[in-house]
C-alpha cells in the first residue's frame, strides 16, 4: 500500500531519513519543518533520487500554522502522520530555563496534540490513518539534565494510548516508537552540552554516558526507525495500536 505521508521536523537527521527511506519506498512524502530552507533540502535529495516529495513551512507548535497546514490539505489523502520534530536542552533543573522548558514541551507535547488532531477528520473521513509518535528511550527512563525532554517524552506515551482508544473503531492507530541514541544532529549537540555540563571530553559522554547502559553499546541507525515505521504503517498492523516499540538494546531490561 503506498501512502501519503505527513512528517514533522523532516529537515534533519531522523525526520529527513524517515523522509527520504519512505519516499524510496514508493509513498508520497510531506516534508515539514519549522525551517522551510531545511525541509527543500530533504525534498531536493528525495527529487534527485527520482522519488515523490513537497516541502512546507510548519512550526508543530502554532495552532494557527497547523490549522492552516491541514486546511491547504484538505483533499490531500494523508494516512500517515509521524511526528518527529523535536529538541533537546540540557540544564540541571536548578538552572532550567523556563523559556527552554515551555518550548520543549510546546513542541514534542501539544505539537504532537495540534498534529494528531487535525489529521483525525481527514483519516476519519477516508477511513484509513496510522499516526506514529517519535518517542525516545527517555519515554521510559530518566537522565540528569533533561527534565523537560524526560518529561514531554513520558507523556507522550499517554497521549498516544488516548488516541489510540478514541480512534478504535476505524482502521487507525497510534503508536510509539522509543529509540535509544541515533546519530544525528541533535546528539552532536547533546554530546558537546553533555561534555561541559559534566566536565568530560566527547568521547567519555558517548562511551560513559550515551552508550553505558545499552547492552548493545550501539547507536541506532535510522534504517532500524524506518523499518519499524514501515511494519506500524502496513496494513497488517491494523490492531497494533496504543504501542510502545523500544529500540534500545536492552537498556530496560535491566
Ligand atoms: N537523535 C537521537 O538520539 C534520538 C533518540 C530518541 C529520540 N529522538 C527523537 O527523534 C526526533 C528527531 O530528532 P533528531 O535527532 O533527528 O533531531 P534533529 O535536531 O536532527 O532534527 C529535529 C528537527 O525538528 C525540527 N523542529 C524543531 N522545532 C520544531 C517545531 N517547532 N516545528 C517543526 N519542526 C521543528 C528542527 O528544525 C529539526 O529539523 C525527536 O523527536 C527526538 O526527540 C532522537
Amino acid at each position: 500500500m503506498k501512502h501519503t505521508i505527513v512528517i514533522t521536523g523532516a529537515g534533519s537527521g531522523l525526520g529527513r531519513g524517515l523522509s527520504q527511506h519512505l519516499a524510496a519506498a514508493g509513498h508520497h512524502i510531506l516534508v515539514t519543518d519549522l525551517r522551510l530552507e531545511s525541509a527543500e533540502e530533504t525534498v531536493q535529495l528525495i527529487k534527485a533520487e527520482g522519488h515523490s516529495a513537497e516541502a512546507h513551512a510548519l512550526d508543530v507548535s502554532s495552532e494557527t500554522e497547523v490549522e492552516k497546514f491541514w486546511q491547504a490539505h484538505e483533499e490531500t489523502p494523508v494516512s500517515v502522520l509521524i511526528n518527529n520534530a523535536g529538541l533537546q536542552q540540557v540544564s540541571s533543573i536548578d538552572e532550567f530555563p523556563i523559556d527552554k522548558w515551555d518550548l520543549i514541551h510546546n513542541v514534542l507535547l501539544r505539537g504532537t496534540f495540534l498534529m494528531s488532531r487535525a489529521a483525525l477528520p481527514g483519516m476519519k473521513k477516508r477511513g484509513l490513518g496510522r499516526i506514529v509518535h517519535i518517542g525516545s528511550i527517555h519515554s521510559l527512563v530518566a537522565s540528569p539534565g533533561k527534565a523537560a525532554y524526560v518529561s514531554a517524552k513520558h507523556a507522550l506515551l499517554g497521549f498516544s494510548k488516548v488516541l489510540a482508544l478514541e480512534t478504535a473503531a476505524s482502521d487507525i492507530t497510534s503508536n510509539t516508537i522509543c529509540p535509544a541514541y541515533i546519530h544525528t544532529p541533535l546528539v552532536d549537540k547533546q554530546i558537546k552540552d553533555q561534555a561541559k555540563v559534566r566536565g568530560i571530553s566527547e568521547a567519555e559522554v558517548i562511551e560513559k554516558v550515551m552508550l553505558a547502559p545499552m547492552p548493545k553499546k550501539s547507536f541506532i541507525s535510522i534504517e532500524e526507525i524506518v523499518a519499524a515505521t514501515e511494519y506500524l504503517i502496513s496494513p497488517l498492523a491494523r490492531n497494533l495500536t496504543a504501542q510502545t516499540l523500544t529500540l534500545d538494546g536492552g537498556w530496560t531490561a535491566q
